[in-house]
């Protein structure tokens, strides 16, 4: 079977994280490998819910700089504080589109989107991102050439080395006119050994899509040349953190920052 198969009986990152932030769309493989990934490595709930405020405060700055059409590449299944939420609630004219490769995650988007103009998803791999960039969905909602908001947030560790992450986001920078930002989220396990972290990546390993962690420099590599907004890439609850932000204890390091292309 296709790894972006519909497969119920076995764990999928994107319904294990769907779990993790408290939504609805997982099976019970998905909520099992979740809470075996938590058994063994205490902290990686929390890792998903700092990395969901992120987003948040993420689309909030980049609306704030007059952003107001996003793609939210390897978007997952909508939970609350979607982005087309957070951006349309402070600019109603804002047009979101997302794109994710999971069945469940596009269902999902789709049935919650149906009545929304200005947002709509694309069942793609966002591997493909020549295909993702000329999708009808967004031709339809998007203008190439006016400033953008991209997102990858918390997608490219399911992006492995053998496919050229690099090569990737240099490729969807490319795409993005003068005054877009890219925003990116990636977790990391630089900090810890082997044995503490071995079994999470087993749990995950077993799934749908395997993961890679990245050190914070390498997150850091793919912002160059750009304008990083302050404070840089680092663990995102420290990212222009808010009041109403999930309390968490954050053990796994989740890095994120955010960049203006000049
Ligand atoms: C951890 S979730 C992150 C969801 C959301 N971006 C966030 O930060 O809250 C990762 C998502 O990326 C999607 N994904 C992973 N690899 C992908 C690929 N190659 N193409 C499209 N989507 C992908 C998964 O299906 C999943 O929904």
């Amino acid at each position: 079977m296709h790894a972006h198969e519909l497969d119920p009986q076995r764990p999928n990152p994107a319904r294990m994280y769907d779990y993790f932030l408290g939504g609805f769309h997982n099976f019970e493989a998905d909520r099992e490998a979740a809470e075996a990934a938590e058994a063994a490595f205490p902290g990686v709930r929390a890792s998903a819910r700092a990395n969901r405020d992120f987003l948040r405060r993420a689309v909030r700055y980049m609306v704030a700089q007059g952003v107001d059409q996003f793609l939210d590449l390897g978007s997952g299944v909508p939970t609350a504080g979607n982005v087309h939420e957070i951006a349309q609630a402070a600019n109603p004219g804002a047009h979101v589109v997302y794109v994710d490769a999971e069945p469940v995650a596009v269902h999902a988007s789709e049935a919650l989107l149906a009545d929304n103009p200005g947002a709509d998803i694309v069942h793609a791999d966002i591997r493909h991102a020549d295909a993702v960039l000329s999708a009808r969905q967004v031709e339809a909602l998007l203008d190439l050439n006016r400033p953008l908001g991209l997102i990858m947030a918390s997608v490219l560790p399911y992006i492995p080395e053998d496919d050229d992450p690099d090569r990737l986001v240099a490729r969807y920078r490319a795409a993005l006119p003068s005054g877009s930002y890219l925003t990116i989220s990636h977790g990391s396990v630089e900090d810890f050994d082997d044995t503490e972290t071995d079994s999470v990546y087993k749990v995950y390993n077993s799934s749908t899509s395997p993961i890679t962690s990245r050190s914070r420099e390498r997150i850091t590599s793919w912002f160059d040349g750009l304008e990083l907004v302050e404070p840089g890439v680092v663990v995102v609850t420290g990212w222009h953190p808010e009041s109403g932000d999930t309390p968490v204890k954050l053990r796994l390091p989740h890095y994120g920052g955010l960049a203006r292309i000049p």
